[in-house]
């Protein structure tokens, strides 16, 4: 099974490990619609959460399991039987469920986190193995920090898992310290050494804190494993984990020499990396390959005379693979609701006739201020828009008094509950004037822990996409909002994070937020 098919199978663990990586934490809405498109561009495994970790996460997996089409969707399990029994029961509505079960096999993680010996390991590892293998048939083993275990050691844990009925062994980078010549020898070791292995699929998991992430995978992959675990913009705990559009687009792009195939179709990888940067509020960096802004964009004289000669003289994918539209030009302020729909269904989105309506008024206000209205521009207004669609807060006007001479005033008005609640506020520079009005009119005890501005397009008039994150409790939420004017795209970012917060700390309608 291990080495006689050079499928690989993709398992996505944006919605696991991702998500559990600090302030990246995600609404069940976001989750749902990640999840959507992960199955849908052909993610071989789905890991949606960690089922016991809170009520939340098992709602999710069991909302992701119940959706889901085509993919396996895994929930993450200690070594624990409460925690492989809820796992168990979040996935059981998947067509195809797992349950991933890890423990640490590690000396260090012995000795300072565990406090057991490797035998006490040895016997957790039939124990809980056996435990999933009872509940489903799909049971994937993990030995955390297998790259810092002793070869003879993780070999008897691997067996062992296999024994016990596990169908794919997993052996993370936990740390990022392998090196890739390190990570392919211990994978060709253990299938050589192990006498069952071929009784299962063996994984990847690296993580990237010495930038090897990638290498280390595809080094893993050339020493006999065929599932590489990774992440949508490489998100995950520290540095991350390898970047499954890097993963993929590398697969693709050089058959030659990584003679594997993979399922996932590449021209969904913009789309998901958008979706991930928005509900995770960690945006994407310019020059990140594959999906940066500046992935396929060529400045030098010297490129672009020879992109303009042939675009194979340095290019080697094309951006229409990886889903990356050439920046259009669209419309301007004469184009009609028609051709605005069709714009839109064209960018993929299908909107209900009220939001559609007040994106259309949106754009005709937006075509009147700004000279060039891109795609980029129509998509952040429509996901600004889909963002407040169906929230009983919003902003409705602002105005700002700024320049030197402080303080700076912001005089807001907020629709709240369908009551407009008008406030006046300063602060130290125009945006903490703008969120201090806020809390005027929706007083909260949330701190910000980000507030990250970018332009949506060239030029001086182009909108600013606004992603604030706030803090209250424990709980973290990720707010975007886009306009020409940054503060209101701050206003709008500020006011969806604080509805967000609201939503997860009352498990009820953000109206709870009540005007004073
Ligand atoms: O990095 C790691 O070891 C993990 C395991 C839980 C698989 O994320
Ligand atoms: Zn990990």
């Amino acid at each position: 099974m291990t080495t006689n098919s050079n499928q690989v199978r993709i398992f996505d663990t944006t919605l696991r490990d991702g998500e559990q990586s600090p302030g990246a934490s995600m609404t069940l809405e976001e989750k749902l619609q990640i999840a959507e498109i992960l199955d849908e561009m052909g993610v071989d495994i789905i890991e949606a959460g960690f089922p016991i970790a809170s009520n939340g996460d098992f709602e999710a997996v069991s909302e992701i399991a119940r959706n889901s089409k085509n993919s396996v969707i895994a929930g993450l399990a200690r070594a624990i039987h409460a925690d492989i029994d809820r796992c168990g029961d979040a996935v059981t509505h998947a067509k195809h469920g797992r349950i991933h079960t890890f423990v640490s096999t590690s000396p260090i993680h012995l000795k300072y986190q565990m406090n057991k010996t490797q035998e006490q390991v040895l016997e957790i590892v039939t124990d809980t193995v056996t435990r999933a293998r009872n509940l489903i048939d799909d049971v994937e083993w993990s030995a955390m920090d297998a790259t810092r275990t002793p070869l003879d050691y993780l070999c008897r844990c691997v067996e062992e898992a296999i024994r016990c009925g596990a169908t794919t062994i997993n052996l993370p980078d936990t740390v990022g310290y392998a090196t890739p010549d390190e990570y392919k020898k211990m994978f060709e070791d253990i299938i050589e050494r192990v006498p069952n292995s071929d009784q299962a699929i063996f994984s990847v998991h690296t993580h990237n804190d010495l930038g090897l992430a990638v290498a280390n995978s595809l080094a893993g992959v050339a020493g006999g494993a065929r599932q590489i675990e990774c992440a949508v913009n490489g998100l995950g705990e520290r540095a991350g984990n390898a970047s499954l559009e890097e993963i993929v687009m590398a697969i693709r792009t050089r058959s030659d020499a990584l003679p594997y195939t993979c399922q996932v179709d590449p021209k969904f990888l913009m789309r998901a990396s958008k979706l991930v940067s928005g509900a995770s509020g960690f945006a994407v960096q310019y020059n990140k390959a594959i999906v940066g802004k500046n992935a396929f964009a060529h400045e030098s004289g010297i490129h672009q005379d020879g992109m303009l000669k042939n675009a194979e003289t340095y290019e080697i994918m094309r951006p229409e693979d990886v889903g990356v539209k050439a920046t259009s030009l669209v419309m301007g302020k004469h184009s009609g609701r028609h051709a605005f729909k069709d714009k839109l269904r064209e960018l993929g989105y299908d909107l209900g006739d009220n939001a559609l309506q007040e994106a259309f008024r949106r754009f005709k206000d937006l075509a009147d201020r700004k000279k060039h209205v891109y795609d980029e521009d129509i998509e952040a207004l429509v996901e600004d828009e889909i963002a407040i669609a169906g929230e009983n807060t919003k902003v409705i006007a602002l105005t700002v008094i700024a320049g030197t001479g402080g303080p700076q005033k912001a005089i807001l008005t907020m629709d709240v509950n369908g009551k407009h609640e008008t406030r006046e506020a300063t602060g130290d520079g125009p945006v903490d004037a703008t969120f201090n009005a806020i809390k005027a009119i929706c007083p909260h005890e949330a701190t910000l822990q980000l507030y990250q501005v970018h332009a949506v397009t060239e030029g001086t008039d182009a909108q600013a996409e606004v992603s604030v994150r706030l803090e209250a409790n424990g709980r973290i939420s990720t707010g975007k909002g886009a306009d020409t004017d940054t503060l209101v795209a701050s206003a709008r970012a500020y006011v969806s994070a604080m509805n967000k917060l609201a939503l997860r700390q009352q498990g009820s309608n953000p109206g709870a937020l009540q005007a004073v």
